[in-house]
């Protein structure tokens, strides 16, 4: 299935059916396409060979919007304070933000993409530096750091856990090497605190690729706030979503002060003075109409997130029981929050069915899936990156042939993009019959296997 994970969720979030109840109650959740729960009981043959589908009612649409939220909106359409500097509410989001993650300070800006490049510029990454990162991760975070004319050098990707597994992050470094940008992928934690410590061991900066993460949790405290600096996205397939939308978050003051000058075209901000009124910068800022479609998702965000968990805890406990799949490990003392719900599919305990059929199967049932990042390194992006002028002037040809040739060595990667099968997280917010409906159609497929691989 080659499907990028936007348009895999997209794809996905189509009929609405399984609307948490509880949302019902309080107040209709508006979303484009919805239609009404339809479920159908299992039948014997595999839908892909015409039997019935597991499930056949559709999942909840995304996004979803409630009709209370539209006088905000239109407040501020009649206001005609529409930029940033002509009101307050962005301001009154990053408080708010901060507050919901237990952040010192937040800064709202763009887009996911845009607070990843402004994260980089003040922590000091420059043209000619490296960034150590996970190469299991939406392309935008290597655009980042190639936009900063750095390197991408990737540590490899623990197949337990999907993240980046810290034992390989020494062997990645050199003089170059500025940061580390560990990714929380589908809102699971990476462990922090080994990457942490090789980090003020060698004094690299360390930015969190949160942008999956909404309150994801490590040890007591939340994704964007266990680092430097911490990234989110609010695009639209986002847990908060605004259509285009991004945030940094820090317990550093300085830190977002220079931020906040970077992304309003160099401005000075707060006790960043620069050497005058301006510094580099660029234009990264929020609109009032995302601030304020934001901040009337804080309570719907977590109490969505409270049911995403409730749900994968349960396909857990489930789906371990079936030999084939194995759920992913977190980190001890972690909670997810489930942008995607990640299996490893083992074809050896499926008669040999493929993934690939495996995902059509399920598809076939009613279950949506996708098999997300592949080994993205190989597509062409980074060859013609190293290829480029200036890549060519800043880095010497040894350095990048050797760069190159370290791609082979994911071997951890390879694994993890030739196994995983994701679910989106629409799929979560539905009642528990629909995610028994999930087990059931993985269970019904492994019965049915062999005539599966055979057609
Ligand atoms: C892991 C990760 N990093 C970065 C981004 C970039 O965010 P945006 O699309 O808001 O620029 C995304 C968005 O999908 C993401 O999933």
């Amino acid at each position: 299935m080659d499907m990028n994970r936007r348009q895999f969720l997209g794809a996905t979030a189509v009929a609405g059916t399984g609307i948490p109840s509880r949302w019902s109650k309080v107040a209709p959740l508006l979303a484009a396409g919805s239609s009404p729960v339809i479920a159908t009981a299992a039948s014997e043959k595999p839908a892909l060979l015409g039997g019935t589908p597991v499930h056949n009612g559709g999942w909840q649409a995304w996004p979803v919007w409630r009709q209370s939220w539209e006088t905000e909106v239109l407040k501020v359409l009649r206001s005609g304070k529409w930029f940033r500097g002509s009101a307050t509410q962005v301001e009154e989001f990053e408080a708010g933000y901060a507050k919901l993650l237990g952040a010192k300070r937040c800064l709202a800006t763009a887009s996911g993409t845009t607070a990843l490049i402004v994260s980089l510029h003040v922590t000091g990454v420059d043209a000619g530096d490296e960034v150590i990162v996970s190469p299991y991760t939406f392309i935008a975070t290597y655009n980042s750091i190639l936009t900063s004319k750095a390197l991408p050098v990737f540590a490899d990707t623990d197949p337990a856990t999907l993240t980046m597994d810290p034992a390989t992050i020494e062997s990645c470094i050199t003089e170059r090497t500025r940061a580390i940008m560990p990714v929380h992928i589908f809102g699971m934690p990476c462990d922090m605190d080994p990457i942490n410590a090789i980090a003020k061991k060698h004094k690299f900066a360390v930015i969190e690729d949160a942008c999956q993460a909404w309150l994801a949790e490590y040890k007591g405290h939340k994704c964007g706030t266990l680092a430097d600096l911490g990234c989110f996205s609010f695009q639209e397939s986002k847990h908060l979503p605004s259509g285009e939308g991004g945030a940094i978050t820090s317990n550093s003051a300085d830190l977002i002060d220079r931020c906040n000058a970077f992304h309003n075209c160099g401005r000075s901000s707060g006790d960043f003075k620069g050497q005058g009124s301006f510094t580099r910068g660029n234009n990264y800022r929020m609109q009032q109409f995302q601030a304020v479609i934001l901040m009337q998702q804080f309570d719907k965000l977590v109490q969505e997130t409270a049911r995403r968990r409730e749900s994968a805890d349960y396909l857990t406990t489930n789906l371990k029981q079936i030999p084939g799949i194995q759920p992913v490990r977190l980190p001890e003392n972690s909670r997810a929050v489930w942008h995607l719900y990640p299996f490893r599919y083992d074809a050896r305990h499926f008669s040999g069915l493929s993934r690939d059929k495996f995902m059509k199967a399920l598809s076939a049932e009613g279950v949506p899936c996708s098999s997300v990042y592949h080994e993205q390194y190989y597509d062409g992006l980074l060859d013609e990156a190293i290829a480029s002028r200036g890549f060519k002037r800043l880095f010497s040809a040894e350095r990048l042939k050797a760069y190159r040739d370290s791609f082979r060595e994911l071997k951890g990667n390879r694994q993890v993009c030739e196994m995983t099968v994701a679910m989106g997280q629409n799929l979560l917010l539905a009642e528990r019959g629909a995610i028994d409906h999930i087990i059931g159609a993985i269970r019904k497929i492994q019965t049915h296997s062999a005539e599966l691989a055979k057609a």
